[in-house]
């Protein structure tokens, strides 16, 4: 018979969660299938930014997963983009008037995923007209896959998550990041860590941005901060916080939108006081 329609095939019937679900959950396991058995260790803007064969291969899995169900979707992922902040906000900015977008890090945390160190992941978002409507973090060392939607909240293994009730940083776990960034990035967050410290009851860095957002999600943290991150380090953590009563924001306050590099993501209580610290401190990167 001819095939008089022209369209790609789609496979339909399955919601936008359900597909990130699904795609975060199995490249996961494949990334965590590849620990210990890859060939090249390649280095990007600095040093410090690495990219394996395991980053590139999770990142096209992806695309070829969602892409299956959503061709006519746009998809932004940290390994189609040229290294360097400015690479990173122009590619966001190409994208800008895309109505469904996919945001994706392959592998967040692929220094820990290099040495081994169980805490890296895969983190999905789905934003439409610029609004992040999607959140999936799937950590595959821990198995745990934290999933949000736009007004629906916030989960973790079908459990509701709630931020946590710290009131003050005094009695707050805080986690940041050592950025790659050494000329720019690195020394601010140096400045803001050196005036955190002592002030809360701890501080965390675990090397991923995405599994540290989750966590304030979840009320295992009590909030977190870091300069010169990328909208695929965010994205999903951002719907994570915010449908778990938090707050996500830049580290001047402003709400969040997918550019923002410089963020805060708390439990809303002591997100004020953990802003002006970081601003008495010069620390905000504006
Ligand atoms: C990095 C991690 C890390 C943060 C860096 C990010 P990557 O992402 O999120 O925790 O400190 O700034 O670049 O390179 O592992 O995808
Ligand atoms: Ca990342």
């Amino acid at each position: 018979m001819e095939n008089v329609n022209k369209e790609p095939y789609v496979v339909g019937g399955k919601s936008y969660t359900a597909v990130a679900i699904n795609t975060a959950a199995k490249t996961g396991q494949w990334i965590k299938s590849k620990l210990g058995d890859f060939n090249s260790i390649d280095v990007k803007y600095s040093s410090q930014d690495l990219v394996t064969e395991v980053d590139k291969g999770s990142e096209k899995m992806i695309r070829k997963l969602i892409m299956t169900h959503f061709p006519q979707h746009s998809f932004l992922g940290e390994e189609g983009v040229e290294p360097g902040p400015a690479a990173s906000a122009l590619a966001l900015q190409n994208v800008s008037h895309a109505e469904y977008l996919w945001i994706v890090d392959p592998i967040d945390g692929t220094t820990n995923f290099i040495h081994g160190f169980p805490f890296y992941t895969v983190s999905i978002a789905l934003a439409y007209k610029g609004e992040v409507i999607v959140g999936v973090v799937y950590d595959p060392s821990s198995d745990e896959l934290f999933v949000a939607e736009k007004g629906k909240g916030a989960y973790v293994h079908g459990k509701k998550m709630q931020v946590s009730a710290d009131d003050k940083l005094s009695n707050s776990l805080i986690a940041t990041g050592f950025p790659s960034d050494r000329n720019t990035a690195l020394p601010i967050n140096l400045k803001g860590i050196q005036s955190i410290a002592p002030k809360v009851r701890n501080i965390r860095s675990a090397g991923s941005a995405a599994l540290h957002l989750a966590y304030v999600a979840d009320g295992r943290l009590s909030g977190f901060w870091e300069i010169g991150l990328n909208s695929w380090d965010i994205a999903a953590g951002a719907l994570l916080i915010q449908e778990s009563g938090g707050t996500i924001t830049d580290t001047e306050g402003k709400p969040y939108s997918l550019a923002v590099r410089n963020v805060i993501g708390s439990n809303t209580l002591i997100h004020g006081e953990l802003q002006q610290e970081l601003s008495a401190a010069e620390a905000t990167g504006f």
